[in-house]
């Protein structure tokens, strides 16, 4: 069955370069609900934390830097099918490959600095969320 949360991060370039409202002004359109949201800034650790899926891959000590670089904003958002839907409206990894009109597509300008995370499981939406808010932080 469909989760109906999802988890996403607006990443430091998209914050510092001033288009998190427009990413959000998206999210909201797409039909997504936002049930817990808050902008903060990771340390090294936490970010590594969060991606330590990730830490055998060769990106994962940039990532790590650049995610703890300056501040991001974190959501849980709601919406039927939210994992795949969202994956959809954000666009592939590489903003060079992804679709026209897709966040990335609009707003990303690196594979790294790709300006929005999106969980790619009903799983790992419910841990990530987790990692960011406690049960009275979020609605529900
Ligand atoms: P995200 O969806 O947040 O999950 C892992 C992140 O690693 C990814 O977005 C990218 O920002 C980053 N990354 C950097 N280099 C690569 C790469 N070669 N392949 C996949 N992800 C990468």
């Amino acid at each position: 069955m469909a989760t109906n949360r999802t988890f996403t991060m607006i990443k430091p370039d998209a914050f510092k370069a001033g288009n998190s409202g427009a990413i959000l002004k998206m999210i909201e359109e797409a039909g997504f609900k936002i049930v817990a949201m808050k902008a903060t800034q990771l340390t090294p650790a936490l970010a590594g934390k969060f991606y330590e899926v990730h830490q055998e891959r060769p990106f994962y000590k940039d990532l790590c830097a650049y995610m703890s670089s300056g501040p991001i904003i974190a959501a849980i958002l709601e919406k039927e099918n939210a994992v795949e839907d969202f994956r959809t409206l954000i666009g592939a990894t590489n903003p060079a490959n992804a679709a026209e009109g897709t966040i990335r597509k609009i707003f990303a300008t690196s594979i790294e600095a790709n300006a929005v995370h999106g969980s790619d499981s009903d799983e790992n939406a419910a841990i990530e969320g987790s990692f960011y808010f406690s049960q009275t932080e979020r609605v529900g």
